[in-house]
């Protein structure tokens, strides 16, 4: 999105104090490693666009594997390491500032790639293809991700998923985009409506709020505020027409 730097500032103000980055719980993490039915007893995990690594902490606490965790933004690997610190997680949690487009994994690496809410970033069909190659033979990916779930939507969700995600399909969409892209679809669930809240835009709206002071007297944060706000009253009002949805997929064998 090609947004102005006062935008992003107020922007990461906002997601760095937030538990997650995305919508997503607990509850949904487990289900979906739960359907990666043959992953080895200690899985090397690669956990992409972790953000702040709320998932991240949950699989560690869900496998005995090794993970490692990377993100773009140097804030959310910053507090993701403390708290790796402060769980005592050093040995089995790696983090890494680094963009998914250009990973430096070598190839078959990983047993199990996960990536909530991030894929989309990169285009789906290109992140379908890097965590292929990945991926060993046999190894799993898991991610989460938006999809229409009704069809002629309120000019406002149009609009407002033009800007973020013009590409946004549909669940059929995705599972054909997978297994034409070397998976063999494993299952997906919708992720309930309390995985968008009590995380994600709860806090939000508390954050957004808890600026609105800060800014008083600063009319193009409050426009910006405003504009962030838009997102959680947007899912107040018409979260019958988009999801999110989990994907879990196992990478076949061949080149
Ligand atoms: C919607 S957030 C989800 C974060 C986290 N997985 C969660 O569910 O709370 C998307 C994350 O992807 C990261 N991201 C976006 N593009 C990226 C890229 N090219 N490489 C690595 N991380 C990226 C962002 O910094 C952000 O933390």
């Amino acid at each position: 999105m090609n947004l102005p730097p006062r935008f992003w500032s107020i922007f990461f103000e906002v997601y760095e104090s937030l538990p997650r980055q995305g919508p997503g719980n607990h509850a949904s993490t487990a289900k979906a490693l739960g359907m990666c039915h043959e992953l080895p007893v200690s899985p090397k995990v690669l956990d992409l666009g972790c953000g702040g690594g709320a998932q991240t902490l949950d699989i560690a606490e869900l496998t005995s594997g090794h993970i490692v965790a990377v993100d773009l933004h140097t804030p959310f690997i910053q507090r993701l390491q403390a708290e790796i610190e402060r769980r005592g997680l050093a040995q089995r949690i790696e983090t890494c500032v680094g963009d998914m487009n250009h990973p430096e994994f070598p190839a078959g690496t990983f047993d199990l790639i996960w990536s909530e809410g991030a894929l989309y970033n990169i285009g789906m069909h290109r992140a379908l293809s890097l965590c292929r190659n990945l991926l060993a033979t046999g190894g799993y990916l898991a991610f989460t991700d938006a999809v229409w779930r009704k069809a002629n939507p309120p000019p406002a969700v149009k609009a407002g998923f033009d800007l973020d995600y013009p590409t946004m399909g549909w669940v059929t969409d995705l599972v054909d985009a997978i297994a034409a892209s070397g998976f063999e679809v494993q299952g997906h669930f919708t992720l309930p409506d309390d995985a968008w809240w009590a995380d994600f835009y709860t806090p939000m709206e508390g954050r957004i709020e808890a600026l609105r002071d800060k800014y008083a007297n600063d009319a193009e944060a409050t426009a910006i505020l405003d504009q962030l706000a838009e997102e959680p009253r947007m899912h107040r009002d018409y979260s019958e027409y988009y999801a999110y949805a989990f994907f879990v997929a196992r990478r076949q064998s061949g080149d």
